[in-house]
C-alpha cells in the first residue's frame, strides 16, 4: 500500500481538533512534517503525533520534505501566498474555507492550480458529512431534489466585527458552508439569486436570506441569522415523494410517500456509530476523499476551481440585495 506522505503548515485549534486526527487514523496518509511559526504549537502538535520533521519556516519544509500533499490550514487572510508558493512547487494542496478573501483569490489559486497539475481541495465539510450523504442519496433514489434549504443560526454579534477582528465578513467566512452546501443540494449552476442582506444591531452585515434558483428549476433556500437565539444549523432537501430535515448535530428525519411515520436517523448511526466530532461532522471523510483522489489522481468534489463558484455565489447574495 502507497501511503502519501503530508506536510502540515498550521499546528492551530482547527487543524489539531480536525485534521490531524482524521489523518492519523487513515492508513493510505503519514504526517510527514510539521510547520508552525508558533513554537510552542508545533512542538505539542509534532509530539502528540510523533512527527520528528519540524519547521517555523515553509519555504524550509517544501524544499526539504518529499511530500505528496500539503494541507495549509490557518486564518484565510494569510493563506494566499503560502497557497500559490506550494502550488507553484507543484504539490497537491488542501485548505480550510473560505478559500481566500475575495473571489479573485480564489480564480487565481484555481488557475495556480491548474497550471501546475495540482490536486486541491477545500475543507467544505457540511458535503461529506455522513448524515448528509446518506440522507442526500435516500431522497434522490425518489427523483432529483427539487427544493432545498440551508439554515444557520448563530448567536454571535460582537461590536468589534468578526471574523479575525474584520478581516472576512460573516457571509464569506462562516455562512459560506451553508451556501456551499445549498450548490451541492441544488445539483447545478446558478441561474438567478434574490436575497435580503441585513445588519441586525451590528454596523456589519449579519443575516444573509437568499432564493437561489439552479439549472432544472431547483429551488433552493439560504437562512441565516447571527442574532439568532443559539446556533442552529440544518437542511431540507425534498424529491418527488421524499422530505428530509437534516440535522448533523443530531438526527435526520425522512418522510417517504405519504406515510405518518418517517425514517429517523442518528447522525452517530449514519457515522457507523463513531461519536467524535471530526468523524460524524464529515471531517474524516473529507480527508478520506482527498487522499483517495491523490491516490487515484482524480479531482476533489470540492477543488479550487469547484469553490470558485461558491464564492461567486456569495457575491451574487451581496449584489442582489432587495434590503
Ligand atoms: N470547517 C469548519 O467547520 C471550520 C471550523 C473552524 C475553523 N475553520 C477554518 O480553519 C482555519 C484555521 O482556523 P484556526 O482558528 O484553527 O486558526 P489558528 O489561528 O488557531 O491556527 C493557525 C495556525 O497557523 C499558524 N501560522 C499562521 N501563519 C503561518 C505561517 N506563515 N507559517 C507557519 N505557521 C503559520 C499560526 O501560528 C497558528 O498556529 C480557518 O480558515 C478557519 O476558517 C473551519
Amino acid at each position: 500500500m502507497r501511503r502519501l506522505r503530508i506536510g502540515m503548515i498550521g499546528a492551530g485549534s482547527h487543524a489539531n481538533r480536525v485534521h490531524y486526527p482524521s489523518l492519523a487514523s487513515i492508513e493510505e496518509a503519514e504526517i510527514a512534517a510539521i510547520c508552525d511559526m508558533n513554537r510552542e504549537r508545533l512542538h505539542k502538535t509534532a509530539e502528540k503525533y510523533g512527527v520528528k520533521s519540524r519547521y517555523v519556516d515553509y519555504r524550509e519544509m517544501l524544499e526539504k520534505e518529499e511530500l505528496d500533499a500539503v494541507y495549509v490550514i490557518m486564518p484565510p487572510h494569510h493563506l494566499y501566498d503560502i497557497v500559490v508558493d506550494c502550488l507553484r512547487d507543484g504539490f497537491n494542496v488542501f485548505i480550510e474555507k473560505p478559500p481566500g478573501i475575495t473571489t479573485n483569490q480564489t480564480r487565481s489559486l484555481a488557475w495556480f492550480a491548474e497550471r501546475y497539475g495540482c490536486r486541491t481541495m477545500v475543507g467544505f465539510n457540511r458535503r461529506f458529512i455522513p448524515l448528509m450523504r446518506l440522507v442526500k442519496a435516500m431522497v434522490e433514489e425518489k427523483g432529483r431534489i427539487n427544493q432545498c434549504v440551508s439554515a444557520f443560526y448563530k448567536n454571535l454579534y460582537p461590536e468589534e466585527p468578526p471574523y479575525y477582528r474584520g478581516a472576512v465578513d460573516v457571509l464569506t467566512s462562516d455562512v459560506i458552508h451553508a451556501v456551499d452546501t445549498l450548490r451541492w443540494m441544488g445539483g447545478g449552476e446558478v441561474r438567478r439569486v434574490c436575497s435580503s442582506v441585513r445588519s441586525l444591531f451590528t454596523e456589519y452585515p449579519n443575516s444573509f436570506n437568499a432564493l437561489v434558483e439552479f439549472d432544472g428549476g431547483v429551488v433552493g433556500f439560504l437562512m441565516s441569522n447571527w442574532a439568532a437565539g443559539s446556533r442552529i444549523h440544518t437542511f431540507e432537501m425534498h424529491s418527488k415523494n421524499a422530505s428530509a430535515f437534516v440535522n448533523p448535530d443530531d438526527k435526520a428525519i425522512i418522510y417517504m410517500d405519504n406515510k405518518p411515520e418517517p425514517r429517523v436517523v442518528s447522525t452517530f448511526e449514519a457515522a457507523g456509530g463513531s461519536k467524535e466530532f471530526y468523524k460524524y461532522y464529515g471531517f474524516y471523510d473529507e480527508n478520506r476523499h482527498f487522499i483517495e483522489c491523490i491516490l487515484k489522481d482524480e479531482e476533489p468534489e470540492t477543488c479550487f476551481s469547484d469553490a470558485v463558484k461558491t464564492m461567486e455565489l456569495v457575491d451574487q447574495i451581496y449584489r442582489n440585495s432587495i434590503t
